[in-house]
């Protein structure tokens, strides 16, 4: 039966590494040969990687690529993407070339402003919380001017302060819901340290003009940022789409998005798919993905029923493909300029501003869902995706890079499946 411990995050590497190999590793040796071959040889780097979370023993890598042929408002990118999904990059690829030689990604930035809220409790006069507030609204925003000073000089900040009733959906629940502004940076650390002040200042001024006293209960950011908005869009004449039967795919991929549109079941899987292209870019850019994900499965309901992040529509021949989605990300800040892959990633995409950033996220997104939805009108999304998972079917097999040569050349035009690969394998080895 494994040990529980005390004081784990003071051991060093090594004895944290011990416990656990003596406490849950099946085979101690293998376990432990396994974390040191993905600890970095080089100290500095490693050092780094241990510092940005606590009980650090290993690092888990996936794959790093790129995807080339992206025009987005005319200019070329090559897009990096960290994801351990076969085939999310030879998708991207492809779709970047297809949509090179019909006008490229056309994209635009609808709005930038984020949002923070201070949860509260007041059982008092309403009448009189309204008042206090708006009495100390300017005093809340200049208790912050120390920490917005920076901020404020880029042309961000805080944009306002709104005192909210929400007793009608719980009782005595009050918020101070702010927004900001938050330039090239995500915000996070500045929105949250820029609520508690408010939060305090809020606090303290209460007790002489209120009939009760306030009572906080939490400030913090939202990762809900409908009004932190980008729209990427394709379009072409609908007999462009295709080299045969184009109308006829055309018309079957705008009825799938519609169907993404009004089925939930079908448009979690649709958006998950957008998100394979989003996460990628994000994570390899050194951004929250978990706030990125959140944030746009919440838009995606924001109608109140589940919905496609992606709309398709066919008016007077031409096809044309969009995407609009809420983007919280930053180009300085948090890991961006810290892990030296993330900084790197900026690099590949010319520096962008985070402007620029969400164009080009938002961009990896649509193409995805375009490649998704490409093979399941057509082909059906097996082919492709299993042309892709072939070369982890003959690493779970061990093949040899002789057997892998062929066993992809006997592959080429039929269909992949394990069963398939195992036996033409086992063919190749009792053959030799
Ligand atoms: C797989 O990761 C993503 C897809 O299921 C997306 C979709 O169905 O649209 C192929």
């Amino acid at each position: 039966m494994p040990k529980l411990v005390s004081g784990f995050s003071k051991l060093s590497k090594e004895e944290k590494i011990n416990w656990l190999a003596n406490n849950f590793f099946t085979h101690i040796d293998k376990g432990i040969e396994t974390l040191n071959q993905y600890a970095n040889s080089n100290k500095k780097l490693q050092q780094l990687h241990d510092e940005f979370i606590e009980n650090t023993i290993s690092n888990f890598y996936i794959p790093y690529a790129v995807a080339p042929n992206f025009i987005i408002n005319g200019k070329p990118f090559a897009i990096p993407m960290a994801i351990e999904e076969s085939s999310v990059v030879a998708a991207a690829s492809l779709v970047a070339k297809f949509w090179s030689t019909r006008g490229g990604f056309q994209t635009r930035v609808i709005s930038t402003t984020k949002v923070g809220q201070v949860h509260f409790m007041y059982s008092g006069d309403t009448n009189v919380l309204n008042k206090f507030f708006l009495k100390n609204k300017l005093q809340l925003i200049e208790s912050t001017d120390l920490l917005t000073a920076n901020m404020r000089k880029r042309g961000g900040g805080i944009l306002d302060i709104e005192l909210k009733d929400k007793t009608s959906k719980l009782e005595n629940y009050f918020q101070l819901h702010v927004t900001f502004e938050t330039g090239d940076s995500m915000g996070a650390n500045f929105i949250n340290s820029c609520l508690e002040t408010i939060a305090k200042s809020f606090g303290k001024n209460a007790s002489e003009d209120l009939d009760d006293e306030i009572k906080i209960v939490m400030s913090i950011l939202s990762n809900y940022v409908p009004n932190c908005l980008v729209r990427a869009e394709v379009s072409c004449k609908t007999k462009e789409f295709f080299s045969e039967n184009a109308a006829f795919y055309a018309q079957k991929f705008v009825e799938a998005v519609a169907i993404a549109n009004v089925e939930p079941y079908r448009a979690v899987t649709h958006n998950k798919g957008i998100m394979n292209g989003i996460d990628a870019v994000v994570l390899a850019t050194g951004n929250d993905f978990r706030a990125v994900a959140a944030g746009a499965h919440a838009y995606a309901s924001k109608t109140g029923s589940y919905k496609s992040l992606t709309n398709a529509k066919i008016e007077n021949g031409i096809f044309k493909f969009w995407i609009e989605i809420p983007l919280s990300l930053g180009t300085v800040g948090g890991l961006t300029k810290l892990h030296p892959l993330a900084k790197l990633s900026l690099e590949i995409l010319q520096n962008p501003s985070v402007k620029e950033l969400m164009e080009i996220i938002a961009v990896a997104g649509l193409a995805q869902n375009f490649a998704a939805l490409k093979a399941l009108t057509t082909s059906g999304i097996q082919q492709g995706h299993m042309k892709m998972h072939l070369m982890n079917i003959l690493n779970q097999l061990e093949a040899n890079v002789h057997e892998k040569e062929i066993i992809t050349k006997k592959f080429k035009d039929s269909t992949v499946s394990h069963n398939a690969i195992a036996k033409a394998l086992h063919v190749l080895r009792t053959e030799k």
